[in-house]
């Protein structure tokens, strides 16, 4: 059996998030979408409301499942027995520091590999931040994000402009 993570920061998850999920999860056997909650990093939405949310859009897989960790990801990963991480790669400014993390995963656990799906064109341009950006300012996320967390999403940042 081919356990995979999925790891990030998911803050908020987006349709290219989305898009991997479907994607790796007809590769492996199990996929675990593992949520950084790592209070170092300073994220909008809290580690449970992304856990939330992740949740909600993966329910539909019956292979996916969404936790969280913190500290290292190769610790994790071999706290649930998973030996390969997946990641998405948008464009080739993704490459630089995906490409150093792959390596540094692999300097700590060679036994565990990194593999890369190509994010889908249509899905490119999107991340979390400029999911936040666009939403901050009042813009149209519905093409970026999971319908089902649409509008969680959208109260979540008005809620912050609002303070
Ligand atoms: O969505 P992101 O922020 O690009 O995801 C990055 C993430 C969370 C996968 C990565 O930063 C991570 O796993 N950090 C945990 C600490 C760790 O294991 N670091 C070693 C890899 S350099």
């Amino acid at each position: 059996m081919v356990r995979a993570i999925y790891p990030g920061s998911f803050d908020p998850v987006t349709n290219g998030h989305l898009d991997i999920i479907e994607r790796a999860c007809k590769v492996f056997d199990h996929l675990t979408v593992a949520v950084l909650g790592n209070p170092r990093k300073i994220s909008l939405f809290k580690m449970e409301e992304r856990v939330s949310m992740l949740k909600t859009i993966a329910k539909k897989f019956s292979n996916v499942e969404v936790d969280y960790y913190d500290g290292l990801l190769i610790d994790y990963a071999d706290k649930i027995n998973a030996n390969i991480i997946v990641k998405g790669l948008r464009a080739v400014s993704d490459f630089e520091i995906e490409f150093q993390m792959a390596l540094a995963n692999r300097n700590l656990n060679p036994k565990v590999e990194t593999m890369f799906l190509m994010s889908n064109n249509i899905y490119s341009f999107i991340s979390s931040s400029i999911v936040k950006e666009v939403a901050g300012y009042g813009g149209n996320i519905k093409d970026m994000v999971p319908m089902e967390v649409h509008q969680i999403i959208v109260e979540k940042i008005n809620s912050f402009k609002n303070d």
